[in-house]
């Protein structure tokens, strides 16, 4: 069992080399409690035991400093150059005051832990400082106070000074590219050479090494990140038993989105990606909300929360407008949870992602083979790709900071050094092989789709042809997408369900809607 986040009382007294006075030097004692108080952290979230024990709980408790200061040493252990890293600007909407929610660089993030707009940090052979920008006191009408550098300081234990302090970085620096174009226009000034948008395919050899350094670091989540994923899975649960609950014919998908909303948001967290809540089912990424729910339809919600640190969960359930599976609904539906089941069974550290991915694949076929809708072998099923005719994206991703967790550096978080993406119709999408670790968060996240383009494009004297049952098929027509996904923290003798709580089985699913 992987520990949770230590409870602490009372913030503690700090003698962090790192901590220092911003203006002075001096060393800084850490008595002063944080903006967020550090009364209690949370305790771990015990799986529910019984379905539909949901609850919201509390508002989103912070990782405590020590965590960051730890990272940023680990970081320092792995790579021993200057770094800097930028936290980014909010991006204008329409004009620039109107601008899009600011959300920090998940790297800057993952080493702090506070959204600060416009900050860099630099880790050198002087320790770690944070430089912000100084306040502007015009801005006081606008925002109100800001903290001090002295206050963030002492709430981040961090030396931190002002933007015009930042004399210039020293030769040999590197930084991670970031996602935002006035960050990348920073670093490029910065560093005097250029930094670009997001991508590992151009990264600077030094840049690369960083990035490896850091993929490690993050690839393994500490007690801190737990607690923060352990967070956002219970306010993820809360909210898709909200989403459940309140279903009705008649209404639009935006209304079952805005109940799981309010829960996200009335818990002081955000979305983590943009929600899917749809009766096409069969759109992987449906973004449209204004469909009206039929009676007879199934609805899929991927929605998933992120804390104030970042930390993503993404869940994925999928259940009948009306409260009650047709009896093809709930065979398809059954058929995905067996998947689910399969790929999680083989969930250990030491085990090949593509490995549980194919785990997924055969249980889905040996089901859709029992429902007569395929025939043929398993062995002549997955030569000729019939599974990815209905399933055709990856088993799962690694779940952090990002949702796709550091697919801002492409494929080098998710393929392990050696290994690169299969470009077969069954493994293209699978977007994670490495061997699993105790401590990764990965997702598990089978469906089944009825996708028009995938049935419509086969050959129709090719094996896929001849596997399909289209007849048989044609009964299924209730069905246009299922998707069940949960998050899966990797522990040493197996795994641990971070969204247990949220009940899966196709008849707790109608007791919750009925309840
Ligand atoms: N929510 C996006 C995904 O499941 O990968
Ligand atoms: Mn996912
Ligand atoms: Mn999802």
């Amino acid at each position: 069992m992987v520990q949770d986040v230590p409870v602490v009382r009372h913030a503690q007294a700090h003698a962090d080399p790192e901590v220092r006075n911003a203006q002075t030097g001096s060393s800084h004692v850490f008595t002063m409690p944080s903006l967020w108080q550090i009364v209690e952290v949370n305790s771990p979230n015990p799986p529910s035991t019984s379905p539909g024990d949901v609850s919201p709980g509390r508002w989103p408790l912070p990782s405590p400093s020590e965590c960051f200061a730890a990272r940023r040493q680990r970081l320092r252990e792995r790579f021993a150059r200057p770094v800097v890293l930028a936290s980014g600007w909010a991006r204008a909407r329409n004009f620039p005051h109107n601008h899009q929610p600011f959300r920090a660089e998940s790297h800057f993030l993952y080493l702090v832990g506070r959204q600060l707009e416009g900050a860099a940090l630099v880790i050198d052979s002087g320790g770690a400082r944070l430089y912000v920008p100084q306040p502007d006191p015009a801005d006081r009408l606008w925002h109100g106070p800001q903290p001090s550098a002295n206050e963030l300081s002492a709430e981040l234990g961090l030396e931190v000074r002002f933007m015009e302090d930042l004399a210039g970085l020293v030769a040999g620096t590197a930084t991670l590219p970031p996602q935002d174009p006035r960050a990348a226009e920073w670093l490029t000034r910065q560093l005097g050479r250029p930094v670009s948008v997001g991508g590992a395919a151009a990264l600077h050899a030094l840049d690369r090494e960083l990035a490896e350094a850091m993929i490690a670091l993050r690839l393994v989540h500490d007690a801190g990140a737990l607690g923060q994923m352990r967070q956002a899975a219970r306010v993820t649960a809360a909210a898709h038993a909200a989403g459940l609950r309140c279903t009705r014919a008649g209404q639009r998908e935006a209304e079952v989105c805005a109940a799981l909303r309010a829960v996200i948001a009335g818990s002081g967290m955000d979305l983590a990606y943009q929600p899917i809540v749809t009766v096409k089912g069969e759109v992987l990424h449906a973004q449209r909300q204004d469909g009206v729910l039929g009676a007879n339809d199934l609805l899929l919600v991927d929605v998933g929360a992120e804390t104030p640190e970042g930390w993503a969960a993404d869940v994925t359930r999928t259940w009948p407008v009306c409260g009650r599976f047709s009896a093809t609904q709930r065979d398809a539906y059954d058929a995905v949870l067996t998947a689910q089941a399969a790929a999680l069974a083989v969930v250990r550290p030491g085990v090949r992602f593509a490995d549980v991915h194919l785990a997924s694949q055969r249980a889905l076929l040996g089901c859709l083979t029992d429902l007569k809708i395929l025939r043929g072998s398993l062995d002549e099923l997955l030569a000729c790709h019939a599974v990815a005719l209905f399933y055709p994206h990856g088993v799962g991703h690694l779940l952090g900071l990002d949702v796709h967790d550091m697919e801002d550096l492409g494929d080098l978080a998710g393929y392990a050094p050696g290994r690169q993406r299969q470009l077969d119709p069954s493994r293209r999408h699978l977007r994670l092989d490495r061997d699993l670790e105790a401590g990764m968060v990965v997702t598990i996240e089978p469906g089944f789709y009825q996708i028009p383009d995938l049935l419509d494009g086969i050959d129709p004297s090719g094996p896929l042809s001849r596997a399909l049952d289209r007849q048989r098929l044609a009964a299924f027509r209730d069905v246009r997408g299922i998707r069940i996904e949960d998050d899966v923290l990797v522990t040493p003798d197996g795994h641990e369900l971070l969204s247990a709580a949220l009940p899966r089985d196709a008849a707790a699913i109608e007791a919750l809607m009925a309840g």
